[in-house]
């Protein structure tokens, strides 16, 4: 029985307690939305961003978020600045996780950009940062996150895109990028599975983000006539993205591997060009 003067315990159940994930490209969008979305299900999160103001900011605002009354809520979110096309800087990430939150259970692989460029002027430079970024990124956070699952296993997410899925004009560096990401996590999926680690990958559709607003700044014809053609008749939301991503995190999915989810409201269902 609960003696007067003992002070009330409120600690919550939540799925992910106790796990550690790391979300790269986590200082703002959807990257941002995938963390909190995982800390809220009990999760420690490394939010991890090559815009230090950016991520230290996502983070802080993470851990705030706690309430001081549950004496039992161990989650931390801490911020570490990243180039994810970088490989050292990618195995300092982890290295760091590990020393400061002691596992890594969870990888979200969602930092990208895109550069929309007629494929005839695309520049070597401008086509080598994308795949940089996009592919060898994601190519090295899965490696640092393997080389550290050990005996435990984990699950591991790479965030892909509709780009990946069909072809839109003048991004040639974003779509080879993309596709290739979903070839990856098949590959790794294949070699993994013995140590239990599920590799998959989400692909959205456009999302009202940094990178959304800046494609729409471009094309705002092409993305509202775009947004029409959504069967689910509305645009995509970060929850959206994220509640994809929390499937595969979870038990839920712990005999799912190697595939991608589609968030795309239907849009890719339909082929213009098919009538019956
Ligand atoms: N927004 C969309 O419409 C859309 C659609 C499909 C797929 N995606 C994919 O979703 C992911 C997130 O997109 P978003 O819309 O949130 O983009 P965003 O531009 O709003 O945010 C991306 C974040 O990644 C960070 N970042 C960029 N390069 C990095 C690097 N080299 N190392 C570490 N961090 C880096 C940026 O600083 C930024 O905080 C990307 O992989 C993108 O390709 C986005």
């Amino acid at each position: 029985m609960m003696q007067q003067n003992e002070v009330a315990r409120t600690a919550v159940e939540r799925p992910l307690n106790g796990k550690v994930a790391v979300v790269t490209g986590a200082g703002q969008g959807i990257g941002l939305g995938i963390a909190e979305a995982l800390f809220a299900q009990g999760a420690s999160v490394m939010l991890a961003d090559i815009d230090g103001e950016l991520v230290r900011a996502a983070a802080a605002g993470l851990a705030a978020s706690k309430s001081d009354s549950d004496s039992d809520d161990r989650r931390q979110a801490l911020a570490m600045v990243t180039d994810v096309a970088s490989q050292a800087a990618v195995a300092s990430l982890f290295d760091h996780v590990m020393s400061q939150l002691g596992r890594v259970d969870i990888v979200v692989n969602n930092a990208g950009m895109i550069s929309k460029t007629p494929t005839i002027d695309l520049t070597e430079a401008q086509f080598q940062r994308v795949l940089d970024v996009n592919l060898k990124g994601v190519l090295f956070g899965c490696q640092e996150a393997a080389r550290r699952m050990g005996g435990h296993g984990g699950s591991i997410i790479n965030i892909a895109s509709v780009a990946a899925h069909a072809s839109a004009p003048e991004t040639a560096a974003y779509s080879v990028s993309k596709s290739a990401v979903l070839a990856l996590t098949r590959v790794m999926a294949v070699e993994w599975g013995a140590r239990n680690i599920r590799v998959n990958s989400v692909s959205p559709t456009g999302v009202d983000t940094a990178m959304g607003a800046a494609l729409r700044a471009r094309d705002p014809e092409g993305f509202s006539r775009r947004a029409r053609r959504v069967p689910l008749q509305r645009a995509a939301q970060v929850a959206d993205i994220a509640n994809a991503v929390l499937f595969f995190a979870s038990d839920a999915a712990g005999f799912v591997t190697g595939q991608d989810l589609l968030v795309d409201g239907g849009l890719m269902l339909q082929n213009p060009g098919f009538v019956v």
